[in-house]
């Protein structure tokens, strides 16, 4: 099956392109497609002629978004506004990634996909705004909303507190905000095996797809640092005491029943999968 991803350098594309196994996954993403400026849209997948579309690129900056609402809108809504058109009028199957922080993190429960979406910042809110234009103009497309990604390149949490660690004795992180952790690799897997779905005839909609179980930054931190062997002591600190440009949601667990019941979609838990990526690092150390 022929894949197209837009966006080539992000960590979900990188994975995709890793993860491709028998399908053909070409990744698309500047110069040849600006999602913020989407006209050739249509030519390239002209070109590539793909048997289904995943878009993997976005503006993913959760601060800087603050001071940038029309670049984020662009990336976040209006291009893949474009995009789930194009898919439509081709009838191809379209995937879109979206993300936890369309919740406020108030609800106390792991969200459902049906539940109501109250962004706290603007990224949140244009993936929002996103997923709601995307559904109006292609109803069959599938919208994943994922979490806390992390991979082996780009900026992420993981390689930030290992970067950290191995300089310092303490580290103080977020303790009051939990979610599900996602190694991009086995989402890339998840989203190989939806797109499959989809070409046979799956239906759309949203749905969340995430490592299973549950940590705090400081939970994530602490896996991160002592797994590489690291003897960083990990604080943990409230959220009140560690500002930031964008506010953040407390709790954005997602649930997962619908992937599993409907799709036989069930990635590992989430401390499996940071154990099998710190191999792939090569930083694996933990002690017995
Ligand atoms: N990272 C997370 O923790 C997280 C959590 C939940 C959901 N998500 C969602 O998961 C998806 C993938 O995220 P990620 O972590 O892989 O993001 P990422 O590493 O920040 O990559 C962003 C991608 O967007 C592309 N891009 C940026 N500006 C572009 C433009 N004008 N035109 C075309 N492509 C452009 C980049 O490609 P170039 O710059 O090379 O063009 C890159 O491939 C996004 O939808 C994100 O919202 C991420």
């Amino acid at each position: 099956m022929k894949i197209l991803v837009i966006g080539s350098t992000g960590q979900v594309a990188r994975a995709l392109l890793r993860q491709a196994g028998a399908h053909d996954v070409i990744a698309v993403g500047r110069p040849q497609i600006d999602l913020a400026n989407p006209t050739g849209l249509a030519d390239i997948v002209g070109q590539v002629a793909p048997d289904a579309i995943i878009n993997a690129a976005a503006y993913t900056a959760v601060d800087q978004a603050e001071d940038e609402f029309d670049a984020a809108r662009a990336l976040n809504e209006t291009g893949p506004a474009a995009l789930a058109r194009v898919a439509e009028a081709r009838r191809l199957p379209f995937l879109h990634i979206s993300t936890d922080y369309v919740f406020n993190g108030l609800g106390g429960a792991p969200y459902a996909e049906t539940a109501d979406t109250a962004p706290l910042n603007v990224y949140g809110q244009t993936k929002a705004d996103g997923e709601k234009a995307v559904m109006n103009i292609n109803p069959a497309a599938l919208i994943v909303r994922t979490s806390w990604v992390y991979a082996s390149e780009g900026n992420n949490f993981v390689r930030t507190m290992l970067r950290l660690g191995a300089d310092r004795d303490q580290l103080n992180v977020v303790e009051d905000q939990i979610g599900r952790p996602t190694e991009a690799h086995s989402l890339a897997d998840a989203l190989l095996s939806l797109a499959e779905q989809m070409r046979g005839g799956a239906s759309g909609g949203l749905l969340h797809v995430a490592n299973s179980g549950e940590a705090s930054w400081r939970d994530l931190a602490e896996a991160a640092t002592s797994g590489a062997g690291m003897t960083t002591q990990i604080n943990g600190i409230p959220t009140s005491a560690y500002p930031t440009r964008a506010r953040r949601p407390g709790d954005t667990r997602l649930d997962l029943s619908k992937a599993r019941n409907e799709y036989g979609i069930v990635l590992p838990d989430w401390q499996a999968s940071l154990q099998t990526f710190l191999e792939m690092m090569g930083v694996s150390g933990r002690r017995a």
